[in-house]
């Protein structure tokens, strides 16, 4: 189980696909602002608001800082091992396959469970826009899940069915298609903080932290989910030009430019309709997304930036710009869906991986005839993140999301500081900056923000990487490619991608 595949290997199976380098820096920025500006700041800003009060500006700065490590980690691992399948594969490279196949099994929570998330975020934007612009009214029952005072989250559960459709037909976003979303997306958060930071008032500043330190953990915890995404800039390495020069650039860009637009967008929120938690009797903050929570907003109409499920969109309704805000809602409702395609794909990708390497059945990377898409692992992956969209609330599936990255970017951290150790001598076209200071900040950070989420999440978590072990015991453990002395086969989905012969891999 401490077998490890070796880089060399993996480097010569990336040589060997020869997919056209095309993605310049430009590019990767913009393909990371696609994946990361999504759920998260449209509508998770609400529920750090309910966790912190204005005290979240602090956590996104947490949740900012403790990415920007992480990513500086990502940096140095993908600019070296420029290939699919990300934190999986570099742990495979470096801590041995159990551990691989652990970071596999929760980067299924990062990407799955976040597209879930995202697809019930853009369900709440979409609603508010019928109901704000057109005068639509739904029923709750029809747009909310069984915890958050309804039944069934049928628009949630129709988007990530769609995106599911657009996979199996192979669909990948053009870089024309993820610009234009990128600017819509821009342009509504600009349009957000052009109208908000001047007529910010200090005094719903106020108290600045209600529910102290532990909610401000718990915010950043949470808001965690709104950086998420710039890792999907290393699964484009293998597509490009001078990725030791790019690689670098467009990880650390893309999450700069967020990070400044996040805490914009916070101040602007916070300054202008406040951000107070809405409190039980005893004074304790309710937990967004609850039945108790639904019926404390249900008291007093809605009438908290921190009961709404379209943040940013309300928050222009209050102080005076509805039609702009309808205008965000459809930002939103255009440009949500870019980040589930991201998520979904991300998806699928690692599970070809892993089936590739024979942790998971060979079925799941059978290759559609037509499509040249994965199309049954596709299929499989968009019930479940339908059926979790339709039935969760979105806070819920953010921090089970984040506990499944927190763990995979703890490990990416850890196993660049093992291979300073253990392959000094390789090439490696960008160095994390401070390496003994910053790989321990970032996994520190990580295990900090893993247990500031809700102990359910946390339990759920364990229980997941119990069912994992169980999984890999049972049917990688023995049918490893590795292990077998087999490299695994180089078909790839990409229909540019010759087959080519597998070179031996040592130590096998
Ligand atoms: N960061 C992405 C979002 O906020 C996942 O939706």
């Amino acid at each position: 189980m401490w077998r490890v595949k070796s880089l060399d290997a993996i480097l010569a199976t990336a040589e060997k696909k020869s997919l056209h380098r095309s993605l310049g820096a430009f590019q990767l920025t913009m393909l990371g602002i696609g994946a990361i500006i999504g759920t998260g700041i449209f509508v998770l800003t609400a529920e750090a608001a309910q966790k912190a009060g204005p005290g979240m500006m602090l956590s996104f700065i947490i949740a900012g800082f403790v990415c920007a490590v992480a990513a500086l980690c990502y940096a140095e691992m993908s600019a070296m091992v420029p290939v699919s399948g990300s934190a999986y594969t570099y742990s495979y490279a470096v801590m041995g396959e159990m551990l691989a196949w652990m970071v596999g099994w929760a980067l299924i929570l990062e990407y799955a469970v976040a597209a879930g998330a995202v697809s019930v975020g853009w369900s709440g934007y979409v609603i508010g826009l019928l109901e704000n612009a057109l005068s639509i009214n739904i029923p709750d029952l029809l747009v909310r899940g069984p915890f958050d005072g309804g039944m069934i989250n049928l628009p949630a559960m129709g988007i990530a069915l769609l995106v599911t459709a657009l996979l199996v037909v192979g669909t990948r976003e053009s870089a024309a298609v993820n610009a234009f979303l990128v600017c819509i997306k821009v342009a509504a958060l600009v349009l957000f903080i052009v109208l908000a930071v001047p007529v910010i008032n200090m005094e719903n500043f106020e108290p600045f932290a209600p529910l102290g330190f532990a909610g401000i953990s718990a915010a950043a915890a949470s808001i965690f989910f709104a950086y998420v995404g710039f890792d999907a800039v290393s699964t484009a390495a293998e597509e490009t030009k001078n990725p030791q020069r790019n690689m670098p650039i467009g990880l650390i860009g893309s999450l700069g430019i967020c990070t400044i637009f996040y805490i914009l967008v916070a101040a602007g929120v916070i300054g202008t309709v406040g951000a107070q938690p809405v409190m039980d009797a005893s004074g304790a903050g309710l937990r967004p997304g609850s039945p108790e929570m639904t019926a404390a907003c249900a008291a007093i109409g809605d009438a908290k930036v921190v009961c709404s499920k379209e943040a940013l969109a309300w928050t222009l309704r209050e102080i005076g710009w509805p039609q702009i805000g309808n205008l965000i809602g459809l930002a939103a409702g255009l440009a949500l869906p870019s980040v589930i395609l991201m998520m979904m794909f991300g998806q699928t990708r690692i599970f070809f991986v892993m089936s590739r390497d024979g942790l998971l059945p060979p079925i799941l990377s059978t290759v559609h005839p037509k499509f040249k898409t994965p199309h049954i692992i596709t299929m499989i992956t968009g019930v479940f993140v339908a059926l979790f969209a339709a039935f969760f609330p979105v806070g819920i599936l953010a921090d089970i999301s984040n506990s499944g990255t927190l763990f995979a970017f703890a490990m990416v951290a850890i196993a660049v500081l093992v291979l300073r150790r253990t392959d000094p001598d390789r090439k490696r076209p960008f160095r994390t900056p401070a390496i003994m200071l910053v790989a321990p900040l970032a996994a520190a950070g990580c295990v900090y923000l893993f247990f500031s989420l809700p102990t359910d999440t946390q339990i759920m978590f364990a229980v997941w990487a119990t069912i994992g072990l169980v999984v890999y015991f049972l049917y990688g453990y023995r049918k490893s490619h590795v292990a077998h002395g087999e490299p695994g086969e180089v078909h790839e989905l990409d229909a540019d991608a010759p087959p080519g012969p597998v070179p031996p891999m040592p130590g096998t």
